[in-house]
């Protein structure tokens, strides 16, 4: 701040002393002017009289000393009578006034540190300079009045400074501890605790950081959420048939004289037991897998129609023992970006769901279709058990089956259609369901041909 305190004074000082200067040249221009024609005659008492006057008004009026010097450069009139008859030759002003030059200087003299600025004009006559008027103005108390208004303005400057300081102080304090709350919740969550939510106040900044900081706590508690719910119905399902196995080996262990059919059927029973512990596991590592970030999809322009009629050439036998009647219709050969392997998962789940919950005789129709805006178009309908309405909703949720009781006979683990749903996400489409209980379930896939990768 001092640095730029000494830079304004400077200027302020340097103007002033121009506008002097200009003003103190004008001035002395003026004198001469007046004194022109009567400066020769200034020997004579009444000229010098009327000269008098005449310059000891102007020099009250501009506040400054003047005198008048002749071409030798002798004082003939000092407005404070004490330098006349001196020569002033030696002063630079002088000497140049005396060539015919204006001139006005600042200076500061040494011994009382005054600063004073002199101005010298010639007087000319018809013939050329006939003397000089030399002006000797003080400008220190131009610099006082500057040094006073500096120092008012250091004064204010220092206050505003101090106010700006305090404010800025509330107001970091202010600013701050939101954000150091903030930093504490952010800190509780790292810990694992996200259950708490933390205060928003109005609807800065701050306020958005705070919701999307409670919207990640929330989703946090979500995934969580169901975290612990997978690892109970993993557990769950595991333990199921590991006690019906540990019963069956229990109760063959309990005897030694079985008889050999008593053996085979408990080991049949056992065998069934492992299959579907085989198969859980065989789907928890798929559908695991497809949640894997670093999964791979290998994307290829792919038939359609080829992917449908294999899935269903390898159900037909399971479709034949019901006698149900499994058909496929399309109109066109239709192309698009799919990885093969998952697409035929996700229809081999689909249509043994419908052939799993279609009662003997029944109808599954499979389509394939385009719609108005070029999306590939899957439908699976049956004519099967169907889905009560508040069900429809949780069908795609993991481990959930409609009928538990049935699950346990139909041998599902309630994992195929999540996996399905996930495999068609990946896909960037999307499955959606209609259904009435005992009418039958219609499945409509939708994806598009060309992904977005
Ligand atoms: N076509 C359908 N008709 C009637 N109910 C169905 C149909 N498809 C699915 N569901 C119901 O939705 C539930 C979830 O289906 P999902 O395929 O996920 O599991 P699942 O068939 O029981 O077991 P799995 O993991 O072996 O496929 C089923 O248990 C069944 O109750
Ligand atoms: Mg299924």
């Amino acid at each position: 701040m001092s640095l730029m305190l000494s830079f304004v004074n400077e200027s302020l000082k340097m103007d002033a002393v121009s506008e002097i200067k200009v003003n103190m040249l004008s001035q002395g221009s003026i004198i001469a002017d007046q004194v022109e024609n009567v400066f020769e005659g200034i020997s004579n008492e009444y000229t010098y009289q009327y000269l008098e006057n005449l310059v000891k008004r102007q020099s009250l009026e501009i506040n400054s000393r003047v005198l008048l010097l002749n071409l030798d450069g002798i004082v003939v009139l000092d407005t404070h009578d004490e330098l006349e008859g001196k020569n002033y030759t030696h002063i630079l002003e002088i000497e140049d006034a005396l060539q015919g030059a204006s001139l006005s200087e600042l200076y500061k003299i040494a011994s009382s540190g005054e600063n004073v600025l002199y101005t010298a004009i010639p007087i000319f006559d018809r013939d050329g300079v006939i003397g000089v008027v030399f002006i000797s103005t003080s400008a220190d108390h131009i610099f006082d009045k500057i040094n006073r208004t500096l120092r008012s303005l250091m004064i204010l400057s220092l206050i505003g400074l101090i106010i700006t300081g305090v404010i800025g102080f509330a107001f970091a304090d202010i600013l701050s501890s939101p954000i150091e709350n903030i930093t504490d919740y952010v800190r509780d969550i790292t810990k694992g605790v996200h259950d708490q939510r933390i205060q928003v106040v109005g609807n800065d900044e701050i306020a958005n950081l705070c919701n999307a900081f409670n919207s990640m706590a929330a989703k946090l508690d979500q995934v969580d959420d169901q975290r612990r719910m997978f690892v109970s119905n993993v557990s769950h399902e595991l333990r199921t048939p590991m006690a019906s196995v540990k019963i069956l080996c229990e109760s063959l262990l309990a005897s030694e004289h079985w008889e050999e059919g008593v053996y085979r059927e408990f080991l049949g029973d056992i065998n069934d037991e492992v299959n579907r512990l085989n198969n859980l596991i065989d789907s928890l590592l798929y559908l695991v897998n497809l949640e894997k970030k670093e999964l791979e999809i290998n994307y290829e322009v792919t038939y359609v129609n080829y992917l449908v009629l294999n899935v269903i050439k390898r159900l037909k036998p399971l479709a034949s023992k019901k006698h149900l009647e499994l058909k496929f219709h399309a109109h066109e050969k239709i192309q698009m970006d799919a990885d093969r392997e998952k697409i035929q998962q996700c229809l081999f789940n689909i249509i043994g769901n419908a052939i799993k919950y279609t009662p003997e005789r029944g109808m599954i129709d499979v389509y394939l279709s385009m719609d108005k805006v070029g999306n590939v178009i899957i439908k699976v309908q049956d004519t099967g058990i169907g889905i009560p309405k508040d069900r429809i909703e949780h069908v795609f949720d993991r481990f959930y089956r409609v009928d538990e009781a049935r699950a346990r006979k139909t041998g599902g683990n309630g994992l195929g259609l999540s996996i399905a749903q996930q495999i068609i996400h990946l896909h960037q489409g999307t499955i959606s369901l209609e259904s009435e209980v005992d009418q039958g379930t219609t499945f409509t896939i939708q994806l598009p041909q060309k992904m977005i990768i």
